[in-house]
Order: structure tokens, then C-alpha cells, then sequence
């Protein structure tokens, strides 16, 4: 089969790119990104010269490319999106363009060209805050952010593709990634390479919110699976039942890097925050037989060991530089 890939370039994008065509040699892959301060080809210049792998630089929202890009795929698996919680408090239209406006126009040409998957990766923040227990995938959506918002709002309209059309659609809600790639604007990124710098680490507000973190390897299996095995119009929780405080997290990476705890800073809480998510992943566990394999702790030690080995990489990404680099290199205009 050949597959449309979207935000490829991006933290789960990339590593999936790679992770897919590991697992599925007789597939191929078309990787549209339009190359956002998120997304980096970097995180995917391992691929130049695969002849499984094409790399499209280009909007979501554009329809003249995406129809283009669809006439020639069978199905497509939907990761871009603009994903950053703070932001989209600032600059939340952007999500809307491409979050909600931006899946809609991939619906459509996959409806018209006749797919046979499209699978929306969404998160587990659309269900909102739990003060206790799980999320299962029929709870109610009360996302909180613009950002949780804009996924919510692209789930339904997924939802409306398979029930008014007939499109072989799935969703997938996981929980918080880590892993190598991940742009350093989210916690774990931001805080290891904070540290290494030994600049303060800015915690917000109490730093007792809950996130459950999945390493992005068994994101990426999960989405496999359900690309071959899910059943359409289902929705799919992706979770390791990891729940753990900002401050857990934070004293992990310091520790694991000999740095001291006097470089957390509490800063002023964001607003909005959502005090923990949790999802309740026994669908995916027994329709699919899909459950986590990596240890929060080692998987942890081994993405600060990632970190610690491509202060390049994220040294680059953080300073801007890798726009001109790129523009240099690749022939990328951004
Ligand atoms: P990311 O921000 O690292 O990457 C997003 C990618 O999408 C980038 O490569 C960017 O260039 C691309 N992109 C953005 N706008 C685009 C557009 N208009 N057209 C084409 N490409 C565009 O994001 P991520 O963390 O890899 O997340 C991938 C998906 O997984 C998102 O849909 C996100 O909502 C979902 N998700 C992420 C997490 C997480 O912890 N990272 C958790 C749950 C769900
Ligand atoms: P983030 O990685 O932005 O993911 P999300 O908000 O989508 O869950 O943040 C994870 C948690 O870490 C969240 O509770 C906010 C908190 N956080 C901080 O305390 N400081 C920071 O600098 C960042 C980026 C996040």
C-alpha cells in the first residue's frame, strides 16, 4: 500500500515514518509537512534516498496538492497539526486553520479518491481534565484549550466522514509522548536541555499536574496495529496507565543528569491548566492485543541519553538556526 503521511517531520511523525517502514517493507510512504518551526528534516534525513519514502513540503489546507497527493495513495495516516498547548493560548487561529480546517480538507480527498484507512491521530486531551479514575473512549469531549479544542472539533468531524459517508476512519486518543525528536517547547525536551544548559527549569504553578507518559515507540505500534487491525469508525485510547507529577518528571531528569534541584523555578500557572489526564486504554489492550512494552525509567534515561548525544540537533532547533540551514541545504524555502 501507499500511504499518505501528514506531519512527518514532526516528534511522533517522524519516529513513526521510520518505525512503519521498518515493520511493513512492502509499503511506501508520501510524508507531506509543510516544514512548520515544528517540524524539522532533521528528524528524518536518515530517509534521503529511500525509495520507500517521498518527502512533499506542503500545507494540509492546501487542496490542490492534498487531492493531487491522495489521487496517487490508499490511505492516510493524520499527525500534522500544530500542538502546542501555550501557544495556542496566544495564537489559537492557526489551530483552526490547520487543526480543524486542515483535516477536513484531507477527508475530502480522501472521500473522493476512495482510501481505504484514514487514521486521525488525536490525544487523549480532548476528554478534558480527570479528577479521578480513566477516560474511555465514549466519555464526553470537555476539552480545555484551544489547542484541545481544535483536536476535539477534527475528531467530530472524522466521526461525521464515517458515519455520513461511509469513510473507513479511525481515531487514535493517546497520551503525553517522549522520546527522541520531540521539539524542546514540551516538558521533557525543555527540561533536559534547560538543564544541560544549567538554566533554570520552569515549573508552572505547584507542579503536582498529572500527565501519563507513553514512549513514542509504543505510540507508534499502536498506530500500526490499529492501521491493520482496528475496526472503522472506532475511536482507540492509547495510554501506559504511567501517571506522573510535572515535579516527578523534573526531579527524574535532574537526577539522572548529576544537576541540581535549585534549577526549578515555579513560575505562574497556565492558564486553564488541566490538573491530570488519564485514559483508560483496555480497548486497544484486548480488541488489539496492542499494551506499552517500555518502562517509564529506562525509556526516560534513554531519551535524556538521546538528548544528551544531539545537543546539535536541538541546540539548532532551539536558536532558529536551522531555518537557514535548511533553506541552505535542502533547497527548502520556509
Ligand atoms: P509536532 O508539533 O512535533 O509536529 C507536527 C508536525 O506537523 C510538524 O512537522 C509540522 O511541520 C507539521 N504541520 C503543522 N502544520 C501543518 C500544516 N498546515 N500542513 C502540513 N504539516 C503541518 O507534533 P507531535 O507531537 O509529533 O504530534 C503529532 C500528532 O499527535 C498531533 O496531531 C498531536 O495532536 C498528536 N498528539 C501528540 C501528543 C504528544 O505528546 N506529542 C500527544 C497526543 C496527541
Ligand atoms: P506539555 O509538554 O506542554 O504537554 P501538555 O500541556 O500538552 O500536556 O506540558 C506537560 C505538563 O508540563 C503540563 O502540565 C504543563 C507542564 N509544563 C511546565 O510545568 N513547564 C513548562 O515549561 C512546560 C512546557 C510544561
Amino acid at each position: 500500500m501507499k500511504i499518505l503521511v501528514t506531519g512527518g517531520a514532526g516528534f511522533i511523525g517522524s519516529n513513526f515514518v521510520r518505525y512503519f517502514l521498518e515493520q511493513n517493507p512492502d509499503d511506501s510512504i508520501i510524508n507531506l509537512d509543510k516544514l512548520t518551526y515544528a517540524g524539522n528534516l532533521d528528524n528524518i534525513v536518515d530517509l534521503k534516498g529511500n525509495s520507500r519514502h517521498q518527502f512533499v513540503c506542503g500545507d494540509i489546507s492546501d487542496q490542490v496538492l492534498v487531492d493531487q497527493l491522495s489521487a496517487e495513495t490508499d490511505a492516510i495516516i493524520h499527525f500534522a497539526a500544530e500542538t502546542h498547548v501555550d501557544r495556542s493560548i496566544v495564537n489559537p487561529e492557526v489551530f483552526i486553520q490547520t487543526n480543524i480546517y486542515g483535516t477536513l480538507v484531507l477527508l475530502e480527498a480522501s472521500k473522493k479518491h476512495c482510501h481505504r484507512r484514514f487514521i486521525h491521530i488525536s490525544t487523549d486531551e480532548v476528554y478534558g481534565s480527570c479528577p479521578e479514575g480513566d477516560f474511555r473512549e465514549e466519555n464526553i469531549l470537555t476539552p480545555s484549550s484551544p489547542y484541545s479544542a481544535s483536536k476535539a472539533s477534527s475528531d467530530l468531524l472524522v466521526l461525521s466522514y464515517y458515519k455520513t459517508y461511509g469513510l473507513p476512519t479511525i481515531i487514535t486518543r493517546c497520551s503525553n509522548n517522549y522520546g527522541p525528536y520531540q521539539f524542546p517547547e514540551k516538558l521533557i525536551p525543555l527540561m533536559i536541555s534547560n538543564a544541560l544548559e544549567d538554566k533554570a527549569l520552569p515549573v508552572y504553578g505547584d507542579g503536582l499536574y498529572i500527565r501519563d507518559w507513553l514512549y513514542v515507540l509504543d505510540h507508534c505500534e499502536a498506530i500500526n496495529q490499529v492501521f491493520h487491525r482496528g475496526e472503522v469508525g472506532e475511536i482507540y485510547n492509547v495510554g501506559s496507565e504511567n501517571g506522573k507529577t510535572n515535579l516527578d518528571i523534573v526531579q527524574f531528569i535532574l537526577n539522572a543528569l548529576g544537576k541540581p534541584v535549585s534549577l526549578i523555578q515555579h513560575v505562574k500557572d497556565r492558564p486553564g491548566h488541566d490538573r491530570r489526564y488519564a485514559v483508560n486504554p483496555e480497548k486497544i489492550q484486548k480488541e488489539l492485543g496492542w499494551k506499552s512494552v517500555y518502562s517509564l525509567e529506562s525509556a526516560l534515561e534513554e531519551t535524556i541519553h538521546w538528548y544528551c548525544k544531539h545537543t546539535d540537533w536541538w541546540t539548532r532547533v532551539k536558536s532558529g538556526e536551522y531555518r537557514q540551514m535548511y533553506e541552505k541545504i535542502y533547497g527548502v524555502s520556509l
